[in-house]
């Protein structure tokens, strides 16, 4: 595949999702989104376009005066309108870095609040629907989507190549979930065709600008 124009756009996508219980509580995770953010910037500093959507309660988002902007999601319904609206027209390459949440609340009270009940509360959960394998439905020839797989280290590397397969990915940034919360990342970026490389534990702005570089360039 021959590599992208300087100026080619970047969707992002990063942060965790809210699914709403009730008006004022939710289910979510523990995504700070500073990866996304920091990808954000890299493919800012390479000349290329940004759409950043961001979840909620993540650090802040850059605010360049040009070549970059910024959307806001709290739930996956949210992010679900949201990349109806950018994905496929607007962007060349998805890079899917939010951590969107597997299942969300099936009756959720939109305008009020649960009480407290002494036998306690059951909440029944429904799977959300896979939007990185939506946007890999509705692509067009050229576009790229990367992934994102978080998963424990005994299982980083099998989970990532079943993922790519099942939701069609072009490739699929393997994470271990021992390095959560931390400083540095020692991710391993996964091609569709088996082959994997990393750059070794770097800081998450180092390793956003390895990122961008290999996959605007692969
Ligand atoms: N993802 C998505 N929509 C969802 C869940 C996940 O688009 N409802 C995307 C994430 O943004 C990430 C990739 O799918 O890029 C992998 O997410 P992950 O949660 O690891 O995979 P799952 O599909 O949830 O699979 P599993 O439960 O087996 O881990």
């Amino acid at each position: 595949m021959p590599g992208l124009p300087q100026g080619a756009t970047v969707l992002i996508t990063a942060g965790p999702t809210y699914e709403p219980i009730d008006s004022v509580r939710f289910i979510g995770n523990r995504s700070s989104g500073r990866l996304g953010v920091e990808l954000a910037r890299a493919a800012h500093a390479m000349g290329h376009n940004v759409i950043l959507a961001l979840g909620p309660n993540t650090v802040p988002a850059p605010n360049f005066a040009d070549r970059l902007r910024v959307e806001r999601f709290r739930s996956c319904t949210d992010l679900e309108s949201l990349l109806a609206r950018l994905w496929p027209e607007q962007a060349d390459v998805l890079i899917m870095a939010a951590a969107v949440a597997d299942y969300r609340p099936k009756h959720a009270e939109a305008s009020g609040k649960l009480r407290r009940q002494a036998e306690g509360l059951t909440i029944e959960l429904e799977a959300t629907p896979d939007l990185v394998a939506g946007c890999v439905q509705r692509r067009r020839p050229g576009q790229r989507i990367i992934g994102f797989a978080l998963e424990p280290a005994a299982q980083l590397m099998a989970s990532a190549a079943s993922k790519i397969k099942r939701k069609g990915l072009d490739a699929i940034v393997a994470n271990s979930l021992e390095t959560m919360d931390s400083d540095e990342i020692h991710g391993t970026l996964v091609q569709a065709d088996g082959s994997s490389e990393s750059p070794g534990p770097l800081s998450k702005s180092m390793f956003a600008a390895w990122l961008v570089d290999r996959v605007m360039r692969v």
